[in-house]
Order: structure tokens, then sequence, then C-alpha cells
């Protein structure tokens, strides 16, 4: 009954990772573990979706026109270049459908986000992994990788690493005319962007979401952009009314709400840098970042992600253990960055951890 690639994936265990936790009551944690915004949702994106609660009788505007055309200002391309999906998750899903068949294979380097793997397998698509070597992001040594495959997946910036190619090498990797695949979920925190490249060149697609800066990953609104032939053939594989009536509303409140998006960068990089600072005189090895999040090493101080994962959590604290991160392993943890509280609550259970452990 069920497909021999779904087979496969079962068989191998192959699923959208959760974060583990060994506390009971879910309520008294604090998220790091996800990415998300410190600060919640935009509240004028709450606001409008109150407002419009008893809208959800009719179905969504099928092709999100409005929407687009609030994201075509916002990033500076023509609406015609949008296509809107149920999180940039579904974006990626769209891809793999619109720009490859079955056996096709797509690079991906590795650590990065599980969903480009998720995505290409779902689609009988085979990853091709690349280990980036000592997490540096080296073209030419993606290139060299490059001839078989028709696609490939390249976070910038990266998840879990936080950093991101340079722009030279990004323009190598578009040169080989390959379908490249940029995701920006991060964007809004690193401050640069490729959208525009997308108006130059017709093999690249940028992937932007609503659910980190905006605060609004649970309403499940991403896009990606492209040339117009390709953003055609996304819609053409898109289930019509993917994005719902209030994500649709909402997400244009948020674009708006530049009060909100101006503090959800400072919180963040406040943050990045109190974390940074503080972990490093603990001992860790903490890795450039230009993400809300900090990818974290242990092994100078002897520990395994774990212990500590199980450690933080039983102070209710949710961490994301990179054990299973393919190409990560186990002297890696990845932390969001939280509201000043919750980072200086990690700070002093890590060092209470570390006193403890002498
Ligand atoms: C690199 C990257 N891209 C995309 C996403 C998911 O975005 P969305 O919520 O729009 O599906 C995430 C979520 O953590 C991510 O880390």
């Amino acid at each position: 009954m069920i497909s021999d690639r779904v087979q496969r994936m079962i068989e191998a265990g192959i699923s959208y990772p959760l974060a583990k936790s060994s506390k009971e009551k879910k309520g008294e944690q604090e998220k790091l573990c996800s990415n998300e915004n410190p600060l919640g949702a935009s509240p004028k994106a709450v606001k409008v979706i109150k407002e419009h609660a008893d809208d959800i009788g009719e179905y969504p505007e099928s092709h999100a026109i409005r929407l687009k055309e609030a994201i075509g200002e916002y990033i500076g391309v023509s609406p015609t270049q949008v296509c809107v999906g149920n999180g940039s998750d579904e974006i990626m899903d769209l891809i793999c459908k619109a720009t490859m068949d079955p056996g096709d294979k797509a690079l991906i380097p590795i650590p990065t986000f599980s969903q480009y793997e998720l995505a290409s397998r779902i689609n009988a698509v085979k990853p091709k992994f690349v280990e980036l070597e000592d997490f540096r992001w080296d073209p030419d040594r993606l290139i060299e990788e490059m001839n078989d495959v028709k696609a490939a997946f390249i976070g910038r910036p990266n998840n879990p690493t936080g950093n991101s190619i340079d722009e030279a090498g990004l323009r190598k990797l578009i040169g080989t005319g390959k379908v490249i695949i940029v995701d920006e979920a991060y964007g809004e925190f690193s401050d640069y962007s490729v959208v525009d490249w997308t108006n130059d060149y017709d093999n690249l697609i940028v992937l932007r979401t609503f659910s980190k800066i905006f605060g609004l990953a649970g309403l499940r609104v991403g896009y990606g952009v492209a040339n117009n032939e390709l953003t055609m053939a996304l819609e053409r594989v898109r289930a019509p009314f993917s994005v719902n009536r209030l994500a649709q509303r909402a997400a244009i409140e948020a674009l708006k709400d530049k009060e909100f998006i101006e503090k959800s960068k400072k919180i963040v990089r406040e943050g990045r840098d109190y974390l940074k600072r503080n972990l490093e005189d603990l001992g860790f090895e903490v890795r450039p970042t230009d993400a809300n999040f900090l990818m974290v090493g242990l092994s100078q101080l002897n520990l395994k992600a774990p212990e500590v994962r199980n450690h933080l959590s039983q102070e209710g604290l949710l961490i994301r253990d990179l054990s299973d991160f393919r190409g990560a392993g186990p002297d890696w943890i990845r932390i969001t960055v939280g509201k000043p509280g919750q980072n200086e609550r990690l700070i002093s259970s890590l060092r209470e951890f570390l006193r403890d452990r002498e």
C-alpha cells in the first residue's frame, strides 16, 4: 500500500526532528529550540486576526493577490515573482515538484535544515549530501559535486551553523545553471539578501518566511521569489487554498508593523551578543552567526549534547540537541536567542551545571 520511497523513509526513521524534553509540564518550559521570535507575534497581526475571525466561513483568496502585492512592495520585486505557501516548507515541496523529476538529485550541504531532505525524498528526489568542512562554505568544493544534480538547497544564513556562503561564492553556484534555492528564512536578522538577484537569474529561487522576524510560525506563511516563469510553475503545483484567510490578512499587517520588526531585530542582536560573550566566558565554542540562534560546541568542555539538553530541560529550558542533525552530532547544540530574562536564566543554569561537575 505504501510507496517504496515512503516505506524506506519510515524504516530509516527519517522525519522532522522534534525538540526533546525531560520535563512533563510543557507550559513551564521556555522554548529556545525552534528559532522563533522571542517577542512572539506581531501585535498588528494578532489584532487583525481577532477582528476577522468571523470571516473563516469563506474560502481564502486562492492566489493571495493582496499579500503578494504587499510582499512585492516589502522586498522590491513584482508580485508576479512571488509564490505564497503554507510556510516556506510548502514552497520547498513545490520547488521539488515543479523543477525536479523522480530520480533527480539535489545537493544538500550539511548540516542544514532537515526539511530540504524531507521535501526531496517525499518527491522521489535523491538528496546528495556534502559535508561543510569545519562548517565553512567552500563554493568550489560544492561545485565539484554539482555535475549530476538538478538543484542545490543553500541556507543563507544556514541553520544550524548560522553562517552564509558569500556573494561571490553564491554567484559561482548560480553560474552552474542548476536550480539554486537560497533559503533566507532568517534574512531579516542577517540584514543581507539576494532577493533582487531574481531579476537577473532564471535559475534562482529565494525562500522567505513570516515564521521568524514576524513571529507568525503558528500561522504558516512563507514565500518563494523567482522569475515570472518559475513562479508560475510553482503556482501550478500548489493546492489552491494552502494559505488560509486569517494568515493572509495577518501577514499583510505584519509587513506594516515596522515598530515590531525593529524591536525584534534589536532584541535578537543584543541577546545574540550577550549569549556569545557569556557562553565563551564559560568555555563553550560559539560559531559565528547572522541569525537568531547560535551553534555551540561542547567538546572543549568534554560535554555531550544529550546531557546538556537534559540538564537544561529539567530547569525548564528547551534547546536543540544536534546529535541527530545530519552533519552535526553530539558535540553540538543550538540555542535560540530568547528574551533577556530567558538568556540570563540559560547562562546561570549552564554556569551551575559546570560548577556541579567540577
Ligand atoms: C532555514 C529554515 N528555513 C525554513 C524554515 C521553516 O520556515 P516555515 O515556518 O516558513 O515553514 C525554518 C524553520 O526553522 C528554517 O530554519
